[in-house]
């Protein structure tokens, strides 16, 4: 047998890194998705391929009981990092299923630039939990996909994970996320446009300089505490349909995650190129250090703004994605 499901990527309209201490977080499914394609071998390896936007596509083989050193033809540490998080999923489906000594083929495809912050290892996650668990006959409903996938990024990523990407890409639209509770809420049509300046990160860096940087100074654990009521005034925006209050709190959020260090000179100036493009607000989203900016803007000269900057590699509109993991 042969099972294939996808899951979408995200944004986050508020809250990344102080979501981690326990804030509010409200991110949002975005139509780009990962889908995973599984097949059960009749032995107990391993054999990925991957095809993603921004690699050449790459195949590891390795042993579903660790035995061996995966056999990687483009060793780059962004390959093995992925590379962890398909590990990490296939165990919770066999674990899920019961069958600890499952071997699978995996084929994933991706239009989510990996580490670049928007979920692609969360989608990657959610979406190889799904097939993984149906081609070994059993089935998990969305929130215990999230749950699941939100262990997988807490262990690849050493404890240093919130549940928001994960929830969010499985349940799909947007999200808030407080701690261990996660809710969808709804969101009027959201015009994102999405800036990528090509670089990559590793989110478990970035969060354990952010915890770094609260444990040495209290204003910035008050900076941390200072996007949660951040984003409890854009939940109140977002439930009126306030895009011009939203864009004001994002592009303060921004500042704020500038404040804690995980913003980059090529972050600012993708958002300074919306903002100037007539965006109503642009903040970075996701772990920062590199990857994509999102701005909230009705207007089309936002697209043209930030592909014209030098900084940008793409630019494009991102519509929110009502629907979470799937079937396909
Ligand atoms: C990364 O996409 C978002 C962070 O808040 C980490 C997390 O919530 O797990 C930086």
């Amino acid at each position: 047998m042969t099972t294939t499901s996808s899951a979408p990527g995200k944004v986050y309209l508020f809250g990344e890194h102080a979501v981690v201490y326990g804030e509010p977080a409200v991110p949002c499914a975005i139509e780009r998705r990962a889908s995973v394609t599984v097949t059960e071998r009749g032995d107990d390896r391993v054999r990925v391929s991957a095809s993603d936007l921004s690699l050449d596509g790459f195949t590891v083989e390795y042993a579903a009981n660790g035995d061996g050193q995966p056999d990687v033809d483009v060793p780059t540490p962004l390959i093995e990092a992925a590379m962890g998080y398909v590990e990490e999923a296939l165990a919770q489906a066999r674990d899920a299923a019961g069958r600890p000594d499952a071997g699978f083929d995996v084929e994933i495809e991706s239009a989510i630039p990996l580490g670049a912050g928007l979920g692609s290892s969360a989608a990657v996650a959610v979406a190889g939990i799904d097939a993984a668990t149906r081609e070994l006959g059993a089935a998990l409903d969305p929130v215990d996909v999230a749950d699941r996938a939100y262990r997988v990024e807490y262990e690849v990523q050493d404890g240093q994970a919130s549940r928001a990407d994960t929830f969010c890409s499985a349940m799909g639209g947007a999200v808030r996320v407080e701690g261990d509770d996660c809710a969808t809420v709804d969101a009027p049509d959201l015009p994102f446009v999405v800036g990528y300046d090509g670089a990559s990160h590793d989110t478990g860096e970035l969060v354990a300089g952010v915890r770094a940087l609260r444990e040495e100074f209290d204003f910035a654990a008050d900076t941390v505490e200072a996007i949660g009521d951040l984003v409890r005034r854009g939940e109140d925006a977002l439930a009126a349909g306030d895009l011009d209050t939203l864009g004001r709190l994002m592009d303060f959020n921004h500042g704020l995650l500038s404040a804690l260090g995980v913003s980059s000179r090529s972050l600012d100036s993708l958002v300074w190129a919306a903002r100037d493009g007539g965006a109503l607000g642009a903040k970075l989203t996701g772990a920062g250090g590199g990857g994509c900016i999102v701005a909230l803007a009705e207007d089309a000269g936002v697209e043209t703004a930030l592909s014209l900057s030098p900084d940008c590699e793409e630019s494009f509109r991102a519509a929110l994605a009502t629907e979470g993991v799937r079937a396909e």
